[in-house]
C-alpha cells in the first residue's frame, strides 16, 4: 500500500465509542466518536462522522462503550510492609487513631515492618495492590515514601515505586514523604527536620528519585514552621511540594503550602476560608480523601461549598495506606466523594482525571482526551459516565489503554 500525504497516519483507531473528554474538567461529551492514536499520543478525537481520511495499523470497534481518560490516583502510600488490620479492630473497639499512634502503633508500626521488608518483598506486595487499582481503570498512580524515615529506607521505598513503574504498564509518580512521622532514632522534631534538609532531600534530589516532596502537618506530626523549613529545602532543590494538611485539626498548613506554590494540599476536613482563598490564588489543588474520612469515622467534612465558591480545583484519591485508608478502588472513592462529601459524579470524574493530573503537575500531558495528550484511556462497560461513581465495585473496565497500547 502506498502512503499518501493527505491520509492521517495512525497506529490504532477506536470507533463505536462515546467519549467524556474531561476537557476543562467537564464531561464534554462526544457521542458516536472516534479516537486515533499515534506514537502513544492522541492524534485525533472527535465525532466519527468528521474523521479525516486515515490509514491505520489497527482498528477497534467498541460497540458503543463509554471512554474516559485513564483514572489518576494522585495520593497513595501503596508501598509498605505488613498491614494494620489489628488496629482496625482496636478502632472498632473505640481506640482512636491518635491514641494508637501515641502507643507506638500507627505509622510507626508500618515503619518497622517496611524497614524489615526486603526490596523484593515490597515490590511483590505492592504490585498486587497496584494491579487492583489498574484493573479498576487507573493508568497513573502517585506513590509516597514515608514509612522509611531514614535515608536508606526512604530510598528503598522510592526504588520500589520506580521498579513498579518499570514492571507494569502504569505511570508512577514518586513523592518523598520523609516528613511523615518521627523515626525512633530521633526525639527532637527540629533535629529530624534538619537531617531531612541536610541529608535526605539533597540525596533524593541528586539521585532523581522523586517527582515531588510531601509532609504531614499535624499535632501528631510536624508544625507548619517545621514543614516550611523542609519546603524551603525542597524548593532550593527544584522539587515541587504537596502537603497532608488540616486532616485532624486546623493548623493553617494548607495556606502555608500555598505560599510555596504547592501542587496540592490533601485531606482538608478542617480547612478555613482563609486557607481556601490562599489555595485558590496559588492554584493549589484540594485533594480529598474520602477513604480516610470514612475509615476514621470523621464527622467534619471538607467544606465543598467554600472550595467551589473560590474556584479551587478538587481531586479525589484513594490515600491507599495500611492505617487510615486500606482502599484499592479509586471508583469506590468517587462514589464515597459523592455520598459523603456531596460531590456530583461529574466533579468526581474530574477529580480522578484532569484535576488529579493538576495535583501531580502533569495536566499538560494527562487527565483529558485532547489531541497531543498521552493516549491513556479506558473503555467502560457502562451506559453513562455517571455510572462510574454509582456502582460500588464491579468489573466495569472493558479495555484499558496505556500510552496507546491495550494492556490488561
Ligand atoms: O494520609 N495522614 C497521614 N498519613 C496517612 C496515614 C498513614 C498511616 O496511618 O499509615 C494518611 O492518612
Ligand atoms: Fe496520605
Amino acid at each position: 500500500m502506498t502512503q499518501s500525504d493527505d491520509l492521517m497516519q495512525l497506529d490504532s483507531l477506536w470507533r463505536g465509542v462515546h467519549v467524556a473528554t474531561m476537557k476543562d474538567g467537564q464531561y464534554s461529551t462526544i457521542e458516536n466518536a472516534a479516537i486515533g492514536v499515534r506514537g502513544g499520543r492522541i492524534a485525533w478525537v472527535g465525532p466519527a462522522d468528521q474523521l479525516p481520511r486515515y490509514q491505520t495499523q489497527q482498528e477497534h470497534n467498541m460497540a458503543g462503550c463509554w471512554v474516559t481518560p485513564g483514572l489518576i490516583d494522585c495520593h497513595t502510600h501503596l508501598v509498605f510492609g505488613g498491614n494494620r488490620a489489628g488496629e482496625f479492630e482496636q478502632r472498632l473497639n473505640g481506640v482512636s487513631y491518635q491514641d494508637i499512634a501515641a502507643q507506638g502503633g500507627g505509622i510507626a508500626a508500618s515503619v518497622s515492618a517496611t524497614r524489615a521488608a526486603s526490596e523484593a518483598d515490597l515490590v511483590a506486595s505492592s504490585k498486587r495492590r497496584l494491579q487492583s487499582l489498574m484493573r479498576d481503570g487507573v493508568t497513573t498512580v502517585e506513590i509516597k515514601s514515608g514509612y522509611g524515615l531514614s535515608l536508606e529506607s526512604e530510598l528503598k521505598m522510592l526504588r520500589v515505586a520506580t521498579t513498579l513503574g518499570n514492571e507494569l504498564p502504569v505511570t508512577i509518580k514518586r513523592t518523598c514523604l520523609a516528613a511523615h512521622a518521627m523515626p525512633p532514632e530521633f526525639d527532637d522534631k527540629d533535629r529530624y527536620i534538619d537531617y531531612l534538609c541536610h541529608e535526605v532531600l539533597p540525596k533524593v534530589a541528586t539521585l532523581g528519585m522523586a517527582d515531588a516532596v510531601d509532609a504531614f502537618c499535624e499535632h501528631i506530626a510536624f508544625s507548619p514552621e517545621q514543614v516550611e523549613r523542609y519546603f524551603q529545602t525542597a524548593g532550593q532543590l527544584g522539587l515541587p511540594v504537596k502537603l497532608h494538611a488540616e486532616q485532624l485539626s486546623a493548623l493553617g498548613g494548607s495556606a502555608m503550602a500555598a505560599r510555596y506554590q504547592a501542587l496540592s494540599a490533601d485531606h482538608l476536613e478542617f480547612i478555613t476560608e482563609d486557607d481556601v482563598k490562599a489555595m485558590a490564588s496559588a492554584g493549589t489543588v484540594a485533594v480529598l480523601l474520602p477513604g480516610a474520612f470514612y475509615t476514621l469515622k470523621e464527622t467534619q467534612r471538607p467544606p465543598m461549598s467554600l472550595l467551589r465558591e473560590h474556584g479551587v480545583k478538587i481531586a479525589i484519591a484513594t490515600d491507599a495506606n495500611p492505617g487510615t485508608s486500606p482502599a484499592l478502588s479509586l471508583r469506590l472513592m468517587m462514589n464515597m466523594a459523592c455520598t459523603l462529601f456531596g460531590m456530583t459524579p461529574e466533579e468526581a470524574l474530574a477529580g480522578t482525571t484532569l484535576n488529579a493530573a493538576n495535583a501531580l503537575g502533569m495536566a499538560h500531558t494527562h487527565g483529558s482526551l485532547e489531541m497531543g495528550k498521552v493516549a491513556d484511556f479506558i473503555c467502560w462497560d457502562v451506559e453513562s459516565p455517571g455510572e462510574l461513581s454509582y456502582w460500588l465495585g464491579g468489573d466495569l473496565v472493558k479495555q484499558r489503554i496505556q500510552q496507546g497500547i491495550i494492556s490488561l
